[in-house]
């Protein structure tokens, strides 16, 4: 089964969020010192994740990644994907988290049936770290990482988010730490998006800056040629190295975006970008059969003509997307509670 919206983009990756809270507090994402957490009655359970599961998954939903907040904060979480593995069309079943608590749940999560993870890390130096998180846990992220290789787990990515004056001196420490992990490094571009409340267009590192400090370190770097909905643009350095760039501000992949996002208590987006969504939780409550909620899911879908990073590009002055008191009356609007 395929449903496509109307620019013929397919729903193939779903990312569920299966907690708001998150234990670092980095300053692109959750700068501020409160914030309006959702209420614990309305986050769905494991069964009710897994029956929305089944309806994407009927409707061409083949990948599907954990996030949070910091999705490993969720009690038990490998209880949800000892629920999710087993579903016959999934293909890919993936986790993104900060790493604090890897080393303490890696295995259980491989045991768990779990294919991939993916951990954010924004530098090597414990200081930049205090600073950039406001927590102590750099080490135990280090250690976390660790320990994928050890429990079995390929594929590993690091994600980085890039921003100037902060730690754009380390990508060449982060690509030489990756080739050791091993695991494949991901530079991202600072994004305006909800929760990013300090952002600003000078504090971005673009791709092809990026590039430049990389090639005068390592020489030439080729392209990877692949046809992916993937948001990373891949690279290969002389020696073989492959690493991503994912340049969601200054070259967005919304012509090819498949994603979507369901918040811990479930409200459908269909764009990281956003301003509402569709509200799964209540029918799924009411006792909604599969086929409705695959109606409601497939009529949101065809409309959808979000292309949210595209727009903020064409935008003449680029602020924040959103202002601190609007997130605090709708904490949705929070990229920590649409899962990053
Ligand atoms: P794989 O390619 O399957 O490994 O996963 P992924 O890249 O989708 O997952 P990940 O969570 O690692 O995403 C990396 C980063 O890309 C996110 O943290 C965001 O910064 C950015 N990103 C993810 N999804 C979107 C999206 O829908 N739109 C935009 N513009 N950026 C996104
Ligand atoms: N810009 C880019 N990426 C962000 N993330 C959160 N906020 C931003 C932002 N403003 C992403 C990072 C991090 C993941 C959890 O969320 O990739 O690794
Ligand atoms: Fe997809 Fe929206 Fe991200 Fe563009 S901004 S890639 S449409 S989620």
């Amino acid at each position: 089964m395929r449903i496509d919206d109307r620019y013929g983009r397919p729903l193939r990756n779903l990312r569920i969020s299966v907690t708001d809270r998150c234990n670092l507090r980095c300053q692109y994402c959750m700068p501020e010192e409160e914030y309006v957490w959702l209420p614990r009655e309305e986050i769905l359970h494991f069964e009710e994740i897994s029956a929305l599961t089944d309806v994407f998954m009927d409707l061409g939903v083949d990948k599907i990644r954990l996030t949070g907040g910091e999705p490993l904060l969720r009690r038990d979480l490998p209880r949800l994907i000892r629920l999710l593995a087993p579903k016959p069309r999934l293909r890919d079943l993936a986790i993104t988290t900060n790493g604090v608590l890897l080393l303490e749940q890696a295995r259980a999560l491989k045991d768990a049936g779990l294919h991939r993870v993916t951990v954010s890390l924004d530098t090597l130096r414990p200081d930049r770290f205090a600073a950039l998180t406001r927590r102590q846990t750099h080490a135990q992220v280090l250690e976390g990482i660790g320990a994928l290789a050890r429990v079995g787990f390929a594929g590993t990515k690091l994600d980085t988010v890039v921003i100037r004056g902060v730690n754009e001196d380390e990508i060449v420490d982060l690509i030489e730490f990756g080739k050791q992990a091993p695991a494949e490094v991901r530079f991202i571009e600072y994004m305006d998006v909800g929760g990013a409340t300090r952002w600003s267009m000078d504090q971005v590192v673009s791709r092809v800056e990026m590039l430049k400090i990389l090639e005068s370190r390592y020489g030439r770097i080729e392209p990877v040629l692949e046809e992916t909905t993937a948001p990373a643009d891949r690279y290969r350095l002389p020696d073989g190295t492959v690493f991503g760039v994912i340049s969601s501000t200054t070259a967005p992949f919304c012509a090819a975006c498949d994603r979507s996002r369901l918040t811990a208590d479930g409200v459908w987006y269909l764009c990281l970008y956003a301003l509402q969504g569709t509200d799964l939780r209540g029918p799924v409550r009411r006792g909604a059969t599969r086929e409705e909620l695959a109606g409601l899911v497939t009529g949101r879908w065809r409309e959808r003509a979000d292309r949210g990073a595209e727009q903020r590009l064409a935008l003449r002055e680029r602020t924040p997307l959103v202002q601190i008191a609007r997130l605090k009356e709708d904490p949705h609007l929070e990229m920590h509670t649409r899962g990053g």
